[in-house]
């Protein structure tokens, strides 16, 4: 079976860290056979959530389009900035857009979730809270994440981890969600 992921960075920046990584997540995952979509975060542009534009306008275009990414794949590969410890606002404004939507997007499908930061921690406390609600919107996300520390410095132009072992476990991170989602999937 082959396993269909949407993959994007929840950063706007240009020269995001996260995108790069991505990138070389994304390669990993083709050559271990994944098909991936592979989107930019601007894409999916939303206003703020508000309830009042719901009910006047209904669902924006931006998350009515992340919603019909996901819906179209088993899985979501999810490289995310940390902001403050948390998730950054404009990814929880997403998934509170798409929290609205009946059948739930994220319902049934599974993530793996990634994160780099100029930091020394590599934005390991936000993926911890970005679990949360995708969770509790039933997503299976997998139990391992992958952080790498000082991401200015540590990533290669494609993204690729330079040192060795970073990129064996990110390797080894992504084979192992792979072989779950077919389980989970097929
Ligand atoms: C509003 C804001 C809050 C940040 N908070 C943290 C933080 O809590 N921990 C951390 O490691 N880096 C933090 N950073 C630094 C980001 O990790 C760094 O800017 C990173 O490059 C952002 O990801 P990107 O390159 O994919 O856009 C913060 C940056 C911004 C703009």
């Amino acid at each position: 079976m082959t396993v269909t992921l949407l993959a994007f960075a929840a950063s706007l920046r240009t020269s995001s860290l996260n995108r790069r990584l991505l990138h070389a997540a994304v390669e990993i995952a083709r050559q271990k056979g994944a098909q991936v979509d592979v989107a930019e975060f601007h894409e999916f542009d939303m206003p703020l959530y508000d309830g009042d534009l719901q009910v006047r306008e209904g669902i924006p275009v931006g998350a009515q389009e992340l919603a019909r990414r996901l819906q179209a794949a088993d899985g979501l590969l999810l490289a995310s900035p940390e902001y403050n410890f948390s998730i950054p606002g404009t990814l929880k404004n997403a998934i509170d857009w798409l929290s609205r939507i009946r059948p739930l997007p994220f319902k049934g499908k599974s993530a793996l979730l990634l994160s780099t930061s100029t930091g020394l921690v590599g934005g390991n406390r936000g993926l911890w809270v970005l679990r949360v609600p995708l969770e509790m919107l039933g997503m299976h996300v997998y139990p391992d994440m992958y952080s790498l520390a000082s991401g200015d410095k540590a990533m290669d132009p494609g993204g690729f981890p330079v040192d060795a072992a970073a990129r064996l476990r990110l390797e080894a991170v992504i084979g192992g969600y792979l072989d779950t989602a077919v389980r989970l999937h097929g």
